[in-house]
């Protein structure tokens, strides 16, 4: 056991640390994610938690005047910690700390305290693992709230009675449900409860640090693992009250739709089967927000959602805004997507026409792929003849626009005449007819009336002219 720890401190950066802690004779410990990572054969983490009996600020300083280049010490004084990047490892140095809490407040009270006391403010009993850095007892694994059979077990739980390390720092609600998406693993009965006790309590939280955890949320193999836990705890409908509002199935006249959360949440894992691409998830997550809004019950043809994906795209541009996320190309992008995450599917329904590829591949640009992506992973239904049906419709599909790419290269259009050659061609100053013109091209191209070049576009743009009465040079 004792060799095994060793050998998660073999990097030499760890020996430097322990000199210099025997040097300002205070006890060190590496502490967190690191450890647990390691125990969890995880990969090597690239941030390292240390946690001094004594002054943070000092070990670091210590350690970096020890290391090659000298790096620099960042101190963060009102924290009491510091922080030296070396070798692309971040390096973090804490003093042990007891902390305690006002009811009213979030600021604590903290104190010097002992490795305990550091161990004991910490989130989860698998985060307090501490290995010792000290010569006489150098990878002994301190366990005081027995993380080890946590690990084993696959539990997530807090070290104090959980309502109060949750509601001494209520991020922790999502951290309880992230590592449990990401590792995997359960959250003790306890912790839930205290969770959904607490949910209100997520209000304080700023919207940055919520949007990092649902990013990891995301960004782990079955994201409904974390999306489940938010919906049961009910943080979800404080946090993304849209996709709270997809839940429930509504039945009128023996007529039923299906119901739509769970339906994403299925979506959002087969998307994560298929793509690393973060946004595309994000786009998978949010591509019915729009059906809530827009559902309605017609006597003769029983639930629909008309023009769910154009509501859908503007709610994507309003929740990004509320959730403080960049309004860059990423949003657009989930815009996108969302606005278009029907058009395979109704096009794969029916016949597959060249010309409906041609619009689909011109509407989509670049994003063709990611949009057949995230449509196959939207194929959730449970009749095996369907889902046949479907996989294969959009297998015609992507073999089409394979075929229409090759030979129309319509993804990226350039329009084959421009608005100048138009011009001196019927000797026109700028008009609505040079409009009409490079329009009626552009629809003929993707009709698949003339093939997508200049001398057949051009002699189109000479047929026109003589319908709108021009007169050619
Ligand atoms: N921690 C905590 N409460 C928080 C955040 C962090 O108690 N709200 C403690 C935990 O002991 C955690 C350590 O600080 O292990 C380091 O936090 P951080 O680097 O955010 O997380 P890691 O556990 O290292 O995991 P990850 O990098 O996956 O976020």
């Amino acid at each position: 056991m004792q060799e095994a720890h060793k050998k998660a401190l073999s990097d030499p950066i760890f020996s430097i640390i322990s000199d210099a802690a025997e040097e300002l004779s205070l006890r060190c410990y590496v502490i967190g994610g690191y450890v647990r990572d390691y125990l969890l054969n995880r990969g090597i983490p690239m941030d390292i938690d240390v946690v001094a009996v004594g002054s943070g600020i000092e070990l670091a300083k210590k350690v970096a005047s020890k290391l090659e280049g000298k790096p620099k010490v960042s101190v963060f004084k009102n924290f009491g910690t510091a922080m030296i990047k070396n070798k692309g490892v971040e390096l973090e140095f804490v003093g042990a700390r007891k902390e305690s809490y006002h009811r009213d407040s979030r600021k604590p009270i903290v104190e010097d305290g002992t490795l305990e006391d550091d161990q004991k403010r910490r989130d989860f009993t698998i985060n307090a693992l501490a290995l010792s850095l000290n010569k006489n007892d150098f990878g002994t694994l301190l366990d005081p709230f027995e993380g080890l059979a946590d690990l084993d077990e696959k539990i997530i739980r807090t070290p104090l009675e959980p309502g109060i390390t949750y509601s001494d720092d209520p991020l922790r609600m999502m951290r309880a449900i992230r590592f449990a998406t990401q590792l995997g693993f359960q959250i003790a009965s306890g912790s839930l409860k205290a969770i959904t006790e607490n949910k209100e309590r997520i209000k304080i939280i700023s919207k940055e640090r919520i949007v990092t955890e649902l990013h990891k949320i995301l960004q782990s193999d079955k994201p409904s693992i974390g999306l489940g836990l938010l919906h049961k705890t009910g943080l979800l409908p404080l946090i993304l009250p849209e996709l709270t509002a997809l839940q429930g199935i509504e039945e009128i006249e023996g007529q039923k739709h299906k119901d739509n959360f769970w339906h994403t949440l299925e979506v959002v894992d087969n998307i994560a089967m298929a793509t690393d691409n973060l946004w595309l998830r994000w786009a998978a997550l949010f591509h019915d927000i729009g059906k809530a809004p827009t559902k309605r019950f017609h006597k003769r043809i029983g639930w629909t959602f008309h023009g769910h994906e154009f509501v859908g795209s503007k709610m994507v541009y309003r929740l990004f805004k509320r959730l403080n996320m960049p309004l860059n190309d990423k949003m657009k992008y989930v815009q996108k997507l969302v606005m278009m995450s029907s058009r395979p599917i109704i096009l794969s329904e029916e016949h597959v026409t060249d010309s409906a590829v041609r619009r689909l591949v011109f509407d989509a640009g670049n994003d063709v792929e990611d949009l057949m992506t995230l449509c196959e992973a939207d194929i959730t239904t449970k009749n095996p003849r369907k889902q046949r049906r479907y996989k294969n419709n959009f297998k015609i599909v992507r073999k089409k626009i394979k075929e229409v790419e090759e030979r129309d290269r319509i993804r990226n259009f350039q329009p084959p005449i421009s608005g100048e050659e138009i011009m001196k061609r019927f000797d026109l100053k700028p008009s609505k007819e040079i409009g009409i013109i490079k329009e009626a091209i552009k629809e003929a191209i993707l009709e698949g009336k003339i093939p997508n070049e200049h001398e057949a576009a051009y002699e189109f743009m000479l047929e026109m002219g003589k319908k709108l009465n021009l007169k050619a040079n």
